[in-house]
């Protein structure tokens, strides 16, 4: 594993990149559902070839008591198929093993029968006909996955182990309308599910983000957080694709992009309606094919693994309408919507935040053993009675300087 870092491979197979180990491969099992015989038997033989343990099935019952005996780690499952269908498939993979990776083929990829099965925990899905190195990428990618859970199990029990506390995040309110947005950050974490994430500025949705990434199967490997607004189109898509060497003045050795530092983990596409057109563009192309070329480059340079976040405080729906915003990628990144309350509508969490904040910002700048403040009724009334525009962080600033 700690070599599955990618290297610029010229000429290489993309699904290569990944570097995945031939007696790792061997454990693998995967499962191909399809009622179609050609396209069943070439996947299977496209898979035994890379070295998986692959079973086939061609009728969906037949795969259902296939399902209920072994364990597999992958399945990949006709979305049309008479009698049982892939989404029922899905659902009893997902039911007796979690873990398992689901992919969907579908031979009509309408968007919303596509999303719905994402939404329904598909890992990713397969439009017909697809080529081989395709086929090969995707189950690269799903086996990545897997290795990369195993990995953040393994950490995870050690830790426990060692009793060490892990700063989880400190996700303070009780109002409902934030406890909803938490229980559904907490439902779709383990999954690997695109989140939208919006909200007024300031009200949380980065730190909504971190907490989806820690109670992940990625946790072990990095947050990256890209904030699209902050840089112009040209840093921005060498900052995300990386560059070549002489791709540009200045570009003087091969440099890796957010995208390839984000692999096995999770990518923050922060206020992502601000994103060029241009970008937009070659960012779906790298969440479709899962293949990154950098700046100036010929070839392939990476295969990633990601799992996206989006965030924005603007309006994404009223972006699509004018044309700003691809409708496409946005579907594919709004798979699981969340928003986050602004703090005014939710001002029984303001007593809650603001003593928070007051302990914290106490325990850092006063000496030891001055007594502890407290806020007076006066004062806590004012507070909830503020429009609080900059919604936590203003809260917060506030606190910082009384
Ligand atoms: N529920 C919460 N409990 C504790 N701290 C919080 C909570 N929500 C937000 N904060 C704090 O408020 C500040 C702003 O949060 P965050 O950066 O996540 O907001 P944001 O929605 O991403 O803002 P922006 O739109 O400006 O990027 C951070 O310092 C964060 O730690
Ligand atoms: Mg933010």
């Amino acid at each position: 594993m700690a070599q599955d870092g990618v290297q610029p491979g010229e000429g290489r197979e993309p699904a290569a990149l990944l570097a995945i180990g031939p007696e790792a491969k061997a454990r693998v099992r995967i499962l191909v559902v399809d009622d179609e015989h050609t396209l069943r038997e070439s996947c299977a033989a496209v898979l035994r070839h890379e070295g998986y343990d692959v079973t086939v099935s061609s009728r969906g019952q037949d795969a259902l008591e296939l399902l209920k005996r072994r364990a597999f780690d992958v399945v990949l499952v006709d979305l049309y198929m008479s009698q049982v269908d892939g989404l029922a498939l899905l659902r009893a993979a997902l039911g007796t093993n979690h873990d398992t990776i689901v992919i969907v083929m579908t031979g009509n990829p309408s968007v919303e029968s596509s999303v719905e099965a994402l939404r329904q925990g598909a890992f990713d899905y397969l439009p017909k006909p697809f080529s081989a190195s395709h086929l090969q990428v995707l189950i690269g990618r799903a086996v990545h996955t897997l290795l990369v859970a195993r990995e953040t199990r393994e950490q995870q029990e050690t830790l426990d182990r060692a009793q060490v506390q892990t700063d989880k995040l400190t996700l303070l309110g009780t109002a409902p309308a934030f406890r909803r947005a938490i229980e559904l950050a907490r439902k779709v974490a383990p999954t690997d599910a695109s989140v939208f994430i919006t909200g007024e500025s300031g009200s949380g949705k980065e730190m909504i983000a971190q907490f989806i990434h820690h109670h992940s199967r990625r946790s072990s490997r990095p947050f990256v957080a890209v904030n699209c607004a902050a840089l112009p189109e040209g840093l921005l898509e060498s900052e995300m694709f990386g560059h070549r060497k002489g791709a540009f003045t200045g570009a003087v050795r091969d440099k890796p992009g957010l995208l390839e530092a984000a692999h096995g983990g999770t990518l923050f596409l922060d206020e992502l309606v601000e994103m060029p057109k241009s970008i937009q563009a070659k960012l779906l192309r790298v969440i479709q094919d899962g293949v990154v070329r950098r700046v100036g480059s010929e070839t392939t340079d990476a295969v990633v693994n990601v799992r996206f976040i989006a965030a924005t405080n603007g309006d994404p729906e009223g972006a699509v309408k004018s044309g700003d915003m691809r409708e496409d990628l946005y579907y594919r990144l709004r798979v699981v919507p969340i928003n986050v309350p602004a703090l005014r509508e939710r001002p029984e969490d303001i007593p809650l935040l603001a003593d928070y904040f007051l302990s914290t910002y106490w325990v850092r700048h006063r000496r030891k053993g001055a007594p502890f403040p407290r806020l007076t009724d006066a004062a806590l009334r004012a507070l909830c009675g503020y429009a609080w525009r900059g919604n936590v962080r203003e809260l917060q600033n506030v606190i910082e300087h009384v």
